[in-house]
């Protein structure tokens, strides 16, 4: 995990550097740390704590020079202190380095450079990098580092500065994502896009077993063995605006709210008339051969992955299975060319997933992957991709992500009911109409936002909650449950209504909430409304997500928060923003860190 930046040009590196930084700050944000050349030496300052605490106590962002590098953490290899802490050095401070990855050999590797004299200051995988560069530096920065990353196994994208190279930055990546910046007399690197802000639009994706070497003036890129490689830059229509909070308390709450535009956003230009039309983002697909489906995907993708396997069922007739990527590998999936892989990922780079998707390839599936992030892994290992177009998520639980994975997974679920004529054309115009319902009706359960702040107020001391929801709307309990223990550290569980009585009855008494998905459909509703009832026996206090117009839930739930009616199908859409607005509100009153919440990252690169 952890996010990097480095600049060199003309302008005050910590400055800029640190600005980007605080954009990576969704990938950990446990240390910080800058380093900059300054008049014949490095500067390096860092310490515990989030970037803006500590740029305040450290004033990172005022460091002189005009190349630098820097850092935000999340501890993997050496617990969070000072020394842990990037930029890393060599002993001699010649060289220092900023790395996200992990460094599988880096026990040997330290072993190896203690005995040849080394001294190291951190516990990190990270460090023996630094102290390679250093045993290999004979005068060129370049082969120093080529020769350092030989030695190494393991993932990396990594930031490279030298005292005798002041105007040098060199770069290199391996299963971590890094992009080059192309600026006017200016280079930068980062993790992510969107990181860069409106600094360029002028954008390099390093690809695996990648360096390069920055200047203010030039950018030559090689491949491990030294060999020079021609890049050119792309232009990416990024939207600086939409990475900044808009009014909002917080990114979480800002994207809550963003979720209508973000469906739509993920419909536009791929319905025309009564049709989907995704073939073009498709192009060489066999849907005629696909006789089965496999969802891979982690946390909240993972529950929009369980929903489209009721989308994919339901509608197009194709067998479909829901797997943690992390577990997919460690069985014999029994895959062919007749499975398709569907891998679900807002980054786009969460390592479980990339790892999953490989395996299937590797075992002949076709992989289409449903990806947010444009440039992402994911979306560039994938056969076949569609993006979400969700725009960027910053804020670390996982709000219009999820509701835009669901709306391209239904386009999806309905062409491939299209093509493969098992839904008639009267059905399909159904669809589309139920589709383009969503986002108004999605703005009219934001309407709801200052009832759902007061309602929240009776959880905040709760310790424990219970989600129930049954069908197409299990995956909503679970994700409701999510929610409310990733941002309010409140234990949430989330199970099928009906299993309840199977083991969790024994837990609910008066102190218990119990978060009831209780929408009106032909499929669930009767089933769920006696699962109400068997929890008020046992004096469960039950808050139902309830159809606008339904009067008979008020009679039973304690409270009723209520939206409108759409399909079955395209219902989860509507009944996950009370329960995520609950989540932020809960854990506003609680004084959680919403955006940023404790030990999570947003993008998890490390298995
Ligand atoms: C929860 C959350 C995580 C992610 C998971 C997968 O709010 O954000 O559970 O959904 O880490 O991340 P992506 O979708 O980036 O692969």
């Amino acid at each position: 995990m952890c996010g990097i930046i480095g600049y060199v040009g003309y302008r005050r590196a910590a400055a800029v550097g640190m600005n980007c930084l605080r954009r990576l700050e969704y990938r950990g944000y446990d240390s910080c740390g800058a380093a900059v050349i300054t008049n014949g030496s490095i500067t390096v300052k860092k310490g515990i704590g989030k970037i803006d605490e500590l740029n305040a106590a450290l004033h990172l962002d005022a460091l002189p020079g005009h190349t630098g590098i820097f850092h935000t953490r999340w501890a993997t290899h050496g617990g969070v202190t000072v020394e842990n802490a990037h930029p890393h050095c060599d002993e001699e401070e010649q060289f220092s380095i900023v790395h996200n990855g992990i460094i599988e050999n880096y026990v040997q590797l330290k072993e190896r450079l203690i005995a040849q004299g080394h001294i190291f200051s951190s516990s990190t995988d990270t460090e023996v990098i630094v102290h390679l560069i250093a045993q290999y530096y004979t005068g060129n920065l370049r082969e120093a580092v080529l020769r350092a990353l030989h030695d190494i196994e393991g993932s990396y994208a990594l930031g490279v500065i030298a005292v005798n190279h002041p105007t040098t930055l060199i770069a290199a990546r391996h299963e971590s994502p890094l992009i080059v910046g192309v600026g006017d007399h200016e280079f930068f690197i980062a993790s992510d896009i969107p990181a860069l802000g409106s600094e360029t639009k002028k954008i390099i994706i390093m690809e695996n077993k990648e360096v390069v070497e920055l200047t203010p003036e030039s950018a030559e890129f090689f491949s491990l063995d030294g060999k020079k490689i021609t890049k050119n830059h792309q232009v990416v229509e990024w939207d600086a605006q939409s990475a900044e909070k808009g009014g909002f308390d917080h990114f979480m709450l800002k994207e809550i709210f963003e979720q209508p535009r973000a469906v739509e956003d993920a419909i536009a230009n791929r319905i025309e008339d009564s049709c989907i039309t995704l073939r073009e983002e498709l192009p060489g697909l066999d849907i005629s051969s696909i006789k089965r489906i496999i969802i891979v995907a982690c946390g909240t993708s993972w529950h929009a992955g369980l929903i489209a396997e009721f989308m994919l069922e339901e509608l197009a007739r194709i067998p479909t299975e829901v797997e943690y990527a992390s577990e997919f590998r460690y069985r014999n999936p029994i895959i062919d060319r007749g499975t398709l892989v569907l891998a679900i990922s807002q980054s786009g780079e969460t390592a479980d997933t990339l790892a999953a998707l490989r395996e299937a390839k590797k075992r002949g599936a076709n992989v289409l992957g449903i990806v947010n992030v444009i440039g992402s892994s994911i979306a560039r290992e994938s056969d076949f991709v569609l993006f979400t177009h969700a725009g960027p998520e910053i804020g670390v639980a996982s709000t219009k992500a999820f509701t835009s994975q669901l709306a391209v997974l239904y386009l999806l679920t309905v062409y491939l009911g299209e093509v493969k004529k098992v839904l008639p054309i009267d059905q399909i115009r159904n669809r589309i109409r139920d589709i383009r319902a969503l986002p108004l009706q999605m703005q009219r359960v934001l309407h709801l936002n200052a009832d759902i702040q007061e309602i929240a107020k009776k959880y905040v001391k709760k310790t424990n909650a219970l989600y129930l929801g049954r069908g197409i709307n299990y995956p909503i309990a679970l994700e409701g449950a999510l929610k409310l223990k990733e941002v309010s550290y409140i234990h949430a569980e989330g199970y099928p209504a009906a299993e309840m009585k199977h083991g969790p009855i024994a837990l609910i008494d008066e102190h218990m909430p119990v978060f009831v998905v209780a929408t009106q459909d032909d499929q669930t509703y009767k089933k769920v409304m006696s699962n109400i009832e068997e929890v008020k026996a046992r004096h469960g206090e039950v808050i139902a997500i309830a159809t606008t117009g339904d009067e008979e839930i008020g009679k039973k739930a304690d409270v009723v928060i209520r939206v409108p009616k759409n399909s079955y199908i395209l219902s989860p859409l509507l009944s996950i923003i009370p329960l995520q607005l609950l989540s932020y509100h809960v854990a506003v009153l609680r004084g959680c860190d919403v955006d940023r919440p404790r030990n999570l990252a947003k993008a998890v690169c490390v298995e």
